[in-house]
């Protein structure tokens, strides 16, 4: 069990959590949460926003009973995190455009600042995208070359693929798709890393719930994934 040592209300919608944890998170991976005893039947998965080793953060938005519950956590109250899993993002240095959409901006937070720690000169733009109120928008300024906020239109319009040299996206499938067909209409040369967050259920690559099909064959989102290539995810379509 960790101790939740913030959970904070952000917007009417989202939640930022912080517990104690000795982790070695990665960026753009993901811990399944829980707290309760056995209604609803499965932990729910959660991207890591934010790691220091000590700790770690989770942006959350309320969208049924388990985020529910996570809301009603205070200070000092106790969640079983089992984590972190998964593949993430990987490693990259030069032109980087990291692409968000709602509760997809969640893992892009700790990929600007591990890229920026890894790779000092390279270049972080991120492109976030909100249906409702932005949020932590100084934050991510602080841990991005720049920050370009889209409130209620498509976050796809406003990058360029060419000018990089790797795009890293998470959102709702749609944009993704939308971002990876733009990215082969204008040629872009950067790979695009697509974070699919397919419904789970075990979370470690035993119950195939999260299966998505790739040009490779079935992979699961949560042990293959969730990071994979957006090539693989939406070439075939
Ligand atoms: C790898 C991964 C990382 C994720 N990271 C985050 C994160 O950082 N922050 C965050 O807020 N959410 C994240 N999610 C989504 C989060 O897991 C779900 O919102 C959560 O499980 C909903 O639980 P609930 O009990 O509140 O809602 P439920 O009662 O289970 O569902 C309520 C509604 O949400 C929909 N829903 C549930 N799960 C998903 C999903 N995976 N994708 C789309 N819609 C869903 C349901 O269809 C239903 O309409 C992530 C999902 C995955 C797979
Ligand atoms: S959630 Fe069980 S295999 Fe992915």
């Amino acid at each position: 069990m960790a101790k939740v040592l913030e959970n904070q209300r952000i917007t009417d919608d989202f939640y930022l959590m912080k517990v104690e944890e000795e982790n070695n998170a990665e960026m753009g991976q993901f811990y399944m949460l829980r707290a309760w005893d056995k209604y609803p039947i499965l932990s729910r998965p959660i991207s890591v926003f934010d790691s220091d080793g000590k700790t770690v953060s989770f942006l959350y938005k309320i969208v049924g009973q388990g985020t529910e519950i996570f809301k009603g956590l205070e200070p000092g109250d106790e969640i079983k995190i089992d984590g972190p899993h998964g593949n993430g993002f990987p490693d990259a240095n030069g032109k980087i455009a990291l692409v968000g959409g709602g509760v997809g901006v969640a893992p892009l937070y700790l990929t600007a600042k591990r890229l920026k720690a890894a790779n000092p000169d390279a270049v972080v733009d991120m492109y976030l995208g909100f249906s409702g109120e932005p949020m932590l928008v100084d934050r991510y300024e602080a841990v991005a070359d720049s920050v370009t906020v889209n409130v209620g239109g498509f976050v796809t319009d406003d990058i360029d693929p060419t000018k990089y040299d790797v795009i890293m996206t998470c959102g709702p499938e749609i944009m993704m798709k939308v971002l990876y067909k733009k990215c082969v209409s204008v040629g872009a040369a950067a790979p695009l890393y697509v974070s699919m967050e397919n419904r789970m259920a075990c979370g470690i690559g035993a119950c195939l719930v999260c299966t998505c099909k790739t040009s490779g064959g079935n992979k699961r989102a949560c042990k293959d994934g969730p990071v994979m290539l957006g090539s693989e995810v939406f070439g075939n379509e």
